[in-house]
């Protein structure tokens, strides 16, 4: 053991000491490096020899938890007033790309320490379909999200959100401070940004008020909070419950790594001394050698000669069907298709073929050669970012969102143009701005006010594609129909009510009473 290593684990195991006995009273420690904090750890989660605690390291779909070994007493008695508490740690997300990353590492309080039924992805090993929202979670969370989850009404892919049994945040907002140095402007931050940067976390007891603040490693805590939400713990804590983290990395090759953690009841956290922390390894590509700087080009472009002509005959023949496989999809394989097979099914994407024109893309209906299986193929342009953010959200959760209102996602295929993962990243788009997924006119009203998807809303989204066919007329009204209201399905009420529905059906439809009788039944 180096000296100077030795030292830092004296330190930190001295610091430790110092903490869990401190007079106060109160519980508290503060941890700088993880070495011999005996932490519990599952899943991918490890403490390294230097002190790092790697919650998940760089891997698709790993998951790991760390917790507080026993269980803290947040209640007086079983029906107490949860008391009050504070939580500080630094954290550095890695991940393969610089712009992209997935899927986030929320701070827990929680009356378990068993996860195993949690999903991954968006539900960020915490819940499942079944009991995300349920009052028996009993769990208070403070997610660091890099994907923006449509689900939950994320409200980007790099947001801190305070979240009570429920993915659904409380409260959230797009990652960044509020600079003291520099009157309190607003600086944006990336969670996945390589930095190590520190998170509080303060619940007053007394009032319920709930603050979250972040900066980078060097900046103090800032005074005015990143998120805020008042929620009264008492009726969501358990009496005993554990503190401690959760981490997936889904579809991308991410890295999140804890350096220290200090917590207390009642009272301030304690502060972290920054330069006692372990140091981060350095992530930079690994620098080429001397012989292949030299050798390299000289190899490439002689073999590049030599093959050209081929090359471009066999680019030029396969150009049709041409499709890149990236690292990150290498787990999706069974659920990529051919190019090739979706431009049989659906016959080249020829017209004939098309079901409609939707949200950012196109709809063909297709037929697989070999299983007869009818599909319909979703064409997203390139040039559309919300669509391909739509597409990577939508291929990282195939298999893991089912719900039998909705036709459920096979597979998906790309073709060619870098899949511009680096695009993705949207640095104009507006913090507030919500995103819900579907196309205007197709939205049951409470789902705009709401951004809750239900049943009922699956009901009104077929109701007005019927209404679209047996009136001929479109959703929402661009002018070019025969009714001047702003949507189609206000159009058929106010005639359904005046008792003239016949008046709304479609002039070209021949069988009308065939029709008038089915839309009255
Ligand atoms: C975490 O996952 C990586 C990559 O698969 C693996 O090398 C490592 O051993 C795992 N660590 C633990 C503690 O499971
Ligand atoms: C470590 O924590 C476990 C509980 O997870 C406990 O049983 C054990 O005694 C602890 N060991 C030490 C050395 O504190
Ligand atoms: C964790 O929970 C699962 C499912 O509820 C159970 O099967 C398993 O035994 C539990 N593990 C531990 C260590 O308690
Ligand atoms: C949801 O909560 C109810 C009680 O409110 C409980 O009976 C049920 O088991 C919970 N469901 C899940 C999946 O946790
Ligand atoms: C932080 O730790 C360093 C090295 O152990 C020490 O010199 C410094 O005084 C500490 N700072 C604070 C604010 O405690
Ligand atoms: C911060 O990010 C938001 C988008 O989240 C963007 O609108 C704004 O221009 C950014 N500000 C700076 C100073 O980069």
């Amino acid at each position: 053991m180096k000296p100077a290593f030795f030292l830092l684990r004296l330190i930190s195991l001295l610091h430790l000491a110092l903490a869990l006995c401190s007079g106060s009273g109160d519980f508290q420690f503060a941890y700088h490096g993880f070495t011999g904090t005996n932490l519990t750890l599952d899943g991918n989660a490890t403490v390294m020899p230097d002190g790092i605690l790697v919650l998940t390291s760089r891997k698709t779909n790993l998951k790991g938890h760390a917790f507080f070994p026993t269980p803290l007493q947040f209640r007086t008695s079983p029906d107490g007033t949860a008391r009050s508490f504070s939580a500080a740690f630094v954290f550095a997300i890695v991940s393969d790309y610089t712009d992209f990353s997935a899927h986030g590492m929320p701070f827990i309080v929680s009356p378990t320490k068993n996860f195993t039924t949690a999903l991954l992805a968006g539900y960020l090993a915490l819940l499942n379909v079944q009991n995300n929202d349920n009052t028996t979670n009993h769990l208070f969370a403070v997610e660091l999200d890099t994907i923006q989850n449509t689900d939950f009404q994320d409200v980007n892919a790099n947001h801190v959100g305070i979240n009570v049994n429920n993915l659904h945040s409380l409260q959230s907002s797009p990652t960044g401070y509020y600079d003291d140095g520099n009157n309190g402007v607003f600086k944006n931050l990336t969670l996945f940004s390589r930095e190590a940067m520190q998170v509080w976390v303060d619940y007053d007891g007394n009032t319920g008020q709930i603050d979250v603040a972040l900066a980078p490693i060097k900046v103090a805590k800032p005074r005015k909070p990143l998120v805020s939400a008042k929620y009264v713990l008492s009726t969501v804590l358990t009496e005993w419950a554990y503190i401690g983290f959760s981490s997936v990395t889904s579809g991308i090759n991410s890295r999140h790594y804890l350096l220290g953690w200090s917590f207390v009841m009642n009272g301030p956290a304690p502060s972290i001394n920054i330069s006692n922390l372990p140091k981060l390894p350095c992530f930079g590509p690994k620098p080429p050698s001397k012989v292949l700087v030299i050798v390299l080009p000289i190899a490439t472009a002689t073999v590049m000669l030599s093959l050209g002509n081929i090359a471009t005959l066999l680019v030029l023949r396969h150009l049709r069907y041409a499709q890149l496989l990236e690292d990150w999809e290498l787990e999706f394989g069974p659920h990529r298709f051919s190019y090739k097979d979706l431009y049989h099914a659906t016959n080249g994407f020829k017209s004939k073929h098309l079901l409609g024109t939707r949200g950012f893309g196109q709809v063909y209906k297709g037929v697989f050669r070999k299983s007869r299986l009818e599909v319909a193929v979703k064409k997203v342009s390139h040039e559309s970012r919300q669509g391909m953010k739509e597409f990577i959200s939508e291929v990282v959760t195939i298999g893991r969102l089912r719900n039998r209102n909705l036709v459920q996602l096979h597979g998906y295929c790309r073709r060619k143009g870098d899949f511009g993962l680096s695009r993705l990243y949207d640095h104009g788009t507006d913090p507030q701005s919500t995103h819900v997924v579907g196309t205007m006119g197709y939205l049951a009203p409470e789902l705009i006010w709401t951004g809750k998807a239900s049943k009922l809303t699956d009901v009104f989204v077929f109701g007005a594609f019927l209404l679209e066919i047996t009136c001929g007329q479109r959703p929402v009204n661009d002018d070019s129909g025969r009714y001047n209201q702003e949507m189609l399905v206000d159009w058929v009420l106010d005639h359904f009510n005046k008792g003239s529905l016949n008046e709304t059906v479609d002039l070209r439809l021949q069988d009308l009473d065939v029709l008038n009788n089915n839309m009255v039944s």
